[in-house]
C-alpha cells in the first residue's frame, strides 16, 4: 500500500514523495452535540485512513490531487489561499495550509496525493481524516514540531473558517491523537485528555456500524442552527456554555427558556451525564453495561436533538431488536451511521437483520464493518 501511495504520487507529480502520512476516520461512542457546549467526548479511531503523500516545492504552489477525485490536479498560489476561495475536497487541505500560514508556522508549497478508504459523507469523519493527514505531512515537511492536539486544532481552524462548517474539536481531536485499543475521553472544555483502554473482543464484545447510505452534511445550515440554539440557551441562562449547567438543575433551568431550546439543553446536560456514566462503566470492566447508555443516547438524539432520521432509527431499532446491547447514530446525525454493541455471536444475526429491515422498508442496502480502536495520525512511509 505504501510503496503503492509512493508510485501513484510519482505519475501524478513526476518525483518520489518525501513520506506519506495516514489519519483515520471516527466514530465516537458517545457524547454527541457535546463538543461545542464545552462538553465531554469519547470516540475511537476507526481502521480506515486517509493517506497523503507529500513533497515540499519551493515555489509556494500547492498541487493537490486526490485518487478519488475528477482526475485533475486542483493547482494553488498559496499566497492567494483566503477563506471560501477553493471549493471542492481540495477545501480541506488547501485550509490546513492556510490556517498554518495564518498562525504564523513557515510552511512553504508542497505536492499532494490523497487516497482514502474513509467512507465520505457517512459520519465517519472523512473531512477531519483529509485534514489531520494533511496536517501531519506538514508538520514533518516543514519541521513545525507541533503536537497531535496542536495539529488538530489548525485542522479544525481548517474546516471552521477556511471550509466554513462550525464543527466543533472531537473529530479532528480523535483522528490526530487518538491510540489503539483505546477510547479518547476529551474534555473539550480544557482539552484535558485521557485514553482510556477498550478491548471489546476481551469482553466477547463487537462494535458494529451502520452506514446507512444516507449521505450527511454538516454545511447544509442544520448543524449551524443547533449549534446557534445551544448557544442562545446558555447565553439566556447566564452561563458561559450549557457545559455549565448541572444535571441537578436542569429542571428549573428548563422552565427558564423558550419551549423550542428546552430539548436541545436537555439533550446536551443528559449527554454528558452519559459520558461520565460510560467511563465509570469502563473503570469497572462493566463493557455490556455500555449498551443501554448507547440506547440512550440515541432516544435523546431522535426525540431531543432531533437529529435522527428514518434510516438511523430502523438501524438501531432493528439491531436492538436482533439481540445488540445497544445501538446509536453516532457522528453529527442527518444521516449517516450507526454504532451498535453487540455480543461476538450476535454480529451475523444483528448485520443481517438491519439489512433485512431496510430491504423491507425499502430503504437502500446498508453498508457494514467491525470497527476497532485504532490509532491516530501518524507517518506510516
Ligand atoms: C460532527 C462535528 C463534531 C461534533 C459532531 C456531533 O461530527 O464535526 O464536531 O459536533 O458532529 O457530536
Amino acid at each position: 500500500m505504501i510503496d503503492e501511495a509512493a508510485t501513484d504520487f510519482e505519475a501524478v507529480h513526476g518525483a518520489r514523495p518525501s513520506g506519506v502520512w495516514a489519519a483515520p476516520g471516527r466514530v465516537n461512542l458517545i457524547g454527541e452535540h457535546t463538543d461545542y457546549n464545552d462538553g465531554f467526548v469519547l470516540p475511537i479511531a476507526l481502521p480506515h485512513t486517509t493517506r497523503v503523500s507529500a513533497r515540499r516545492r519551493t515555489d509556494g504552489r500547492l498541487r493537490l490531487y486526490s485518487a478519488q477525485g475528477d482526475g485533475t490536479v486542483t493547482d494553488l498560489a498559496l499566497e492567494g489561499l483566503a477563506p471560501g476561495a477553493v471549493a471542492s475536497w481540495a477545501s480541506y487541505p488547501a485550509g490546513v495550509f492556510w490556517a498554518l500560514a495564518e498562525a504564523g508556522h513557515p510552511v512553504g508549497g508542497a505536492d499532494l496525493f490523497v487516497d482514502s478508504d474513509v467512507p465520505s459523507g457517512a459520519g465517519l469523519s472523512s473531512s477531519a481524516a483529509l485534514e489531520c493527514a494533511t496536517a501531519a505531512a506538514l508538520n514533518d515537511l516543514y519541521e513545525l514540531g507541533l503536537t497531535a492536539p496542536e495539529l488538530a486544532l489548525v485542522a479544525q481552524r481548517a474546516e471552521n473558517a477556511f471550509v466554513g462548517v462550525p464543527c466543533g474539536v472531537m473529530d479532528q481531536m480523535a483522528s490526530a491523537c487518538c491510540t489503539d485499543g483505546t477510547a479518547l475521553f476529551l474534555d473539550t472544555r480544557t482539552l484535558e485528555q485521557r485514553h482510556v483502554p477498550l478491548d471489546l473482543t476481551a469482553a466477547g464484545l463487537r462494535l458494529l456500524v451502520i452506514d446507512t447510505r444516507v449521505k450527511h452534511d454538516l454545511g447544509d445550515g442544520a448543524y449551524a442552527a443547533l449549534r446557534a440554539g445551544c448557544e442562545r440557551a446558555a447565553g439566556l441562562l447566564g452561563l458561559p456554555a450549557l457545559r455549565d449547567l448541572p444535571a441537578a438543575d436542569l429542571a428549573p433551568a428548563l422552565d427558564r427558556l423558550p419551549g423550542e431550546l428546552r430539548p436541545l439543553v436537555r439533550h446536551v446536560v443528559t449527554e454528558n451525564g452519559r459520558v461520565l456514566e460510560t467511563i465509570d462503566h469502563l473503570g469497572r470492566g462493566e463493557l455490556a453495561a455500555l449498551g443501554p447508555v448507547l440506547t440512550a443516547g440515541h432516544a435523546s438524539l431522535r426525540d431531543d436533538f432531533r437529529v435522527s432520521c428514518a434510516e438511523t432509527d430502523l438501524a438501531v431499532e432493528a439491531a436492538v431488536a436482533a439481540g445488540a446491547l445497544g445501538a446509536r447514530m453516532t457522528g453529527g446525525g442527518f444521516g449517516g451511521s450507526v454504532i451498535a454493541l453487540v455480543g461476538a455471536a450476535d454480529r451475523a444475526a444483528v448485520f443481517e437483520a438491519v439489512r433485512s429491515a431496510f430491504r423491507s422498508a425499502g430503504f437502500t442496502a446498508p453498508a457494514t464493518f467491525t470497527a476497532v480502536p485504532s490509532a491516530g495520525a501518524r507517518r506510516v512511509a
